[in-house]
This record gives C-alpha cells, sequence and structure tokens, in this order.
C-alpha cells in the first residue's frame, strides 16, 4: 500500500478540478492505497499571499508532502496555465518537496486549445521540485464534468476511460515502490 497525497489547486469553492479529485480518490482508496486528500484553498489566504513558508498550516502540508509515496496534483487552467494558488503553495515547499515521488498530473479547462498546460507549465515545475517520476499526464474538458449537488459525479465516456487508464497506470506504478525497510 502506498500513501498518496491528492492536491486540489483550484480556488473555486464549487471547483470541478476538486470534485473531479475526489472522485479519483476513491478508486486510488479501492486499490488498497491511503489516500490524503487535500484542497489548496483550504490553506489560509495569508500564509499564500504573505510566502509565509513556517506558518503552521504550510508546515503542515510540507508534513504530508513528505509523507507521501505518489502525489497527484491537479489544477484548473486558468490564463493558459496552472492556478496561481497552486503555484503559491509549491513556492512555499522545499524545493526538492517531491523527491523520490511518483506525481500524476491533471488538468481540467474550457478549451483544448490548452491541453499542453500540463507539458508546458506544469510538468517543468514538478521536475523542478524532484519528482522521480511523472506519470502520463490528463486533460479534461469542464463540459465533460457533471457535479451534482448530492456529492456524485458523472464524466463524459470518452473521458471517464481515460482517466481510469491513466489512474490506474499510475497506481500500477505506486505497487512498485520499494518501502524502506523496518528498523528492527
Ligand atoms: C479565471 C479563469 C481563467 C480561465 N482561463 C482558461 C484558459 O486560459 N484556458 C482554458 O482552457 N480554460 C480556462 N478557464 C476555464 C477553466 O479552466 C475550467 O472551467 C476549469 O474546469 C475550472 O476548474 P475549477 O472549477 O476547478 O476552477 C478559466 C476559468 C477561469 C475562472
Amino acid at each position: 500500500m502506498a500513501t498518496v497525497l491528492s492536491v486540489s489547486g483550484s480556488p473555486s469553492a464549487s471547483s470541478r478540478t476538486g470534485r473531479l479529485l475526489r472522485h479519483l480518490d476513491a478508486r486510488l482508496t479501492a486499490q488498497g492505497h491511503e489516500v490524503i486528500p487535500l484542497d489548496v484553498r483550504a490553506v489560509p489566504a495569508e500564509a499564500l499571499c504573505g510566502a509565509d513558508a513556517r506558518h503552521p498550516a504550510v508546515v503542515a502540508v510540507s508534513e504530508l508532502f513528505e509523507r507521501a509515496d505518489g502525489v497527484v496534483i491537479g489544477t484548473p487552467v486558468y490564463k493558459a496555465a496552472y492556478a496561481g494558488v497552486l503555484k503559491a503553495l509549491l513556492d512555499l515547499l522545499p524545493q526538492h518537496a517531491l523527491s523520490g515521488k511518483s506525481v500524476l498530473p491533471l488538468a481540467t479547462g474550457g478549451t483544448l486549445a490548452h491541453v499542453l498546460v500540463i507539458d508546458y507549465a506544469l510538468r517543468p515545475v514538478l521536475a523542478s521540485m524532484g519528482a522521480a517520476h511523472i506519470a502520463q499526464g490528463w486533460f479534461t474538458l469542464d463540459q465533460d464534468i457533471t457535479a451534482h449537488e448530492d456529492g456524485s459525479l458523472v464524466l463524459a465516456p470518452a473521458a471517464a476511460e481515460s482517466l481510469r487508464h491513466v489512474v490506474d497506470v499510475f497506481s500500477a506504478g505506486l505497487h512498485r515502490i520499494p518501502r524502506p525497510a523496518l528498523a528492527s
């Protein structure tokens, strides 16, 4: 079993990205992983805007990253890039906060014109933070995500199938992560 930190990088209270992440958390949990959900919007604004890396909430997030074997990072596309609030948090983490970890990057956007955001914008940031492996990313259009008031989420069939594929490949890689030997 691996520990997966599942990070939604959207500032929106009704975030489709966040709902999507919580949806895939269930699949990772069913596959035997311990999943820790994290919404960037829950980190206090004064810590993010004040670049306060010593804020207890930021320290707690750093510890979650340290504990994780794998990290899912989901972001909405804003202005042809990832969400600024996600970058504000990543900027406060140690330079190599992703060292040794497998990372699954996901993005939701309004237009296929920005389908490459994961590769040209997010992936270089994840690599600079030391990610051991960055899995094939996955982009979906917001119109393919229907979030219902009862908490359920429905994806367009093609989107659902490709999401299942990238999550399952990421998950299989996590099962192969060697666990540190227990101290005797
Ligand atoms: C401020 C803002 C800027 C956006 N800019 C883009 C953009 O440049 N490209 C794009 O494809 N979608 C853009 N969108 C659409 C969002 O990426 C899309 O609706 C996404 O699913 C929203 O996710 P969220 O509900 O988690 O915030 C933008 C939306 C907002 C609110």
